[in-house]
């Protein structure tokens, strides 16, 4: 079932509120650090702790929702007492509908990866500022410099893919909250990110430019990265 619902008109508004929800209930095996990722130390801090300053030093977020592993949900919640800590789930897609469900009332919605720690505070301000001019589903994305070859399960390329057309695609993504909520609702599979979600649904999307620091950390290669780019910056 295709679903296109009217968008609410903004234009007379002077202010757009907008709630940030931080999906960091993952397990984190890919990193195999042995504790969920979003709890991993790096540079002194947690990833979720960088994540969570990094959306409030945006100045564009009024109000935050994180899911969390539900044996941290206090710990966390004492660590931050300005925003929601819920439970996740099972899945990404199951912690972003946690945290959806403990969300105040607002007109945006962004949903960010705690694992994209080191996003910088300009980025969540784009993704709005797209939202807030009349995209319903915006995504910062970058283009893909690796030539991208199909390969068969014995490890033969099949073809290669035309890379011109293609973004690698990161978070924060925006939403009209109206239209994320009802997909949610809508929704009867599973989905890597939201955009996947509601572009099934029938909503457009757009790609505005994203930032090589919003890069996801999901190998021990990548927190080594983001460890040295922390140092950097304190060094500089
Ligand atoms: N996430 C979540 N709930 C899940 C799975 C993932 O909240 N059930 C969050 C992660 O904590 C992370 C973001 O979604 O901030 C992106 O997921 P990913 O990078 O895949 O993290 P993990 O699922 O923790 O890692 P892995 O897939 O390697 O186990
Ligand atoms: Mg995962």
């Amino acid at each position: 079932m295709r679903f296109s619902p009217p968008l609410p008109d903004r234009s007379s508004k002077v202010l757009v509120s907008t709630v940030a929800l931080i999906p960091a209930a993952g397990r984190g095996e890919r990193l195999g650090a042995g504790l969920p990722k979003a709890f991993v130390d790096l540079a002194g801090h947690s990833m979720l702790h960088h994540a969570v300053r990094g959306v409030q030093a945006s100045g564009v977020v009024d109000a935050l929702v994180l899911s969390v592993p539900i044996d941290l949900v206090e710990q966390v919640q004492s660590q931050f007492p300005e925003v929601i800590v819920v439970a996740g789930g099972a899945e990404r897609s199951d912690s972003v509908r946690a945290a959806l469900a403990a969300a105040p009332p607002s007109d945006v919605v962004l949903v960010h990866d705690a694992a994209r720690a080191l996003t910088p505070p300009s980025l969540f301000a784009d993704v709005v500022a797209a939202v807030t001019a009349g995209a319903p589903a915006v995504v910062p994305g970058l283009p893909v410099v690796d030539t991208i070859k199909s390969v068969d399960p014995a490890g033969a390329v099949t073809g290669t893919v035309d890379r011109v057309p293609l973004r690698a695609v990161q978070t924060p993504q925006g939403f009209d909250a109206a239209m994320l909520g009802a997909a949610y609702a809508a929704a009867i599979a599973d989905f890597t990110d939201d955009a996947g979600l509601v572009e099934s649904q029938g909503t457009p999307v757009r790609v505005i430019p994203g930032d090589p620091m919003a890069f996801k950390i999901t190998t021990p290669w990548d927190l080594r990265l983001a460890t040295w780019l922390l140092h950097e910056r304190a060094s500089a």
